[in-house]
């Protein structure tokens, strides 16, 4: 496995394997794997010769008072990890070398999506993202790049970037990994304390509860948030940010359900932010 620092050896790297007649699958990440990130590796493992993983915490996509700072670092694991499961690449830039001009000042704008929800709690996330994004691909020219639906928003925004700036990057859509009791991995999981990772739960559960509604014919899209922001409401611990029911590819709230819709939940437990979803039956 070879471990570059530099956007110039990494592009070497991706020309030599597409040059040698080889696809490139990617799978961009902050590090601290969990199972989550896994699930991403091993599929693209499967289905391309070469596969290329970034480990980049961006500054870019956090905001002033949020957790770039503590956020969860450990790459000799995360490489290990990666090693062991067969990637090729490994892109481990530092700050400077990715915005070797300090902070970008030309950015993708990730539109009216980037506003919504997430990024109406987390002003310029989006942005951020969509500009890491966007340079992750030149710099890597991946055929293929693999994202979590954990993140369903950002898979969104990216899916629409590469719609409208025409990147040759087919993006595939990888399923939520979770916990036993429900609880999808994420790195922030880490900051929980017991009890607060108990109450965490009530996530999925809001979820499964919107399903199970949809399940029996509710269409009203008032209705299930409603049971979702309830079933949040009442957990202590949690504090509620959002639940909604939105579509797919724009994020627009949905009132009645007559296509695929997306439940989608925001809460705060403690200091740590957590958001989930799920895709809910129709009616
Ligand atoms: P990060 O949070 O490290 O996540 C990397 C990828 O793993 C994302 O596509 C995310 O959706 C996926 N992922 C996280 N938890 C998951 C889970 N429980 N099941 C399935 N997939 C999961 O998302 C980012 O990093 C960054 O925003 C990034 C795209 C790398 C840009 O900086």
């Amino acid at each position: 496995m070879e471990v570059t620092r530099t956007v110039a050896e990494a592009r070497k790297a991706c020309d030599a394997a597409r040059s040698a007649g080889r696809s490139v699958g990617f799978v961009p990440t902050m590090g601290a794997f969990h199972e989550g990130h896994l699930s991403l590796i091993r599929r693209s493992l499967g289905e391309r010769d070469t596969v290329a993983v970034s480990i980049f915490v961006n500054p870019l996509q956090f905001g002033p008072g949020e957790d770039l700072a503590r956020y969860p670092r450990d790459e000799d694991r995360d490489l290990a990890t990666a090693e062991e499961l067969g990637v090729d690449l490994v892109f481990a830039p530092s700050v400077d070398e990715m915005y070797p001009g300090g902070e970008p000042e030309v950015t993708v704008d990730p539109g009216p999506l980037g506003d919504r929800l997430e990024g109406a709690s987390r002003p310029g996330h989006f942005r951020g993202v969509a500009t890491v994004v966007a340079k992750l691909f030149h710099v890597i020219g991946p055929s293929r790049s693999y994202f979590g639906e954990k993140d369903a928003q950002q898979l969104a925004v990216i899916r629409r970037m590469v719609l409208d700036l025409a990147y040759p990057v087919e993006v595939v859509g990888c399923p939520i990994v979770r916990e036993p009791g429900g609880l999808a991995m994420s790195s922030r999981n880490a900051y929980l304390t017991p009890e607060q990772r108990d109450a965490a739960g009530c996530l999925f559960l809001a979820l499964s509860e919107a399903a199970q509604m949809t399940r029996s014919g509710e269409r009203d899209g008032a209705k299930l948030v409603a049971a979702m922001a309830r079933e949040i409401g009442a957990t202590s611990q949690a504090r509620l940010d959002y639940a909604a029911v939105v579509d797919e590819e724009a994020f627009q709230e949905v009132r009645v359900i007559t296509r695929p819709a997306r439940a989608v939940v925001a809460a705060r437990f403690g200091a740590t932010r957590l958001i989930d979803n799920l895709l809910l039956p129709m009616p």
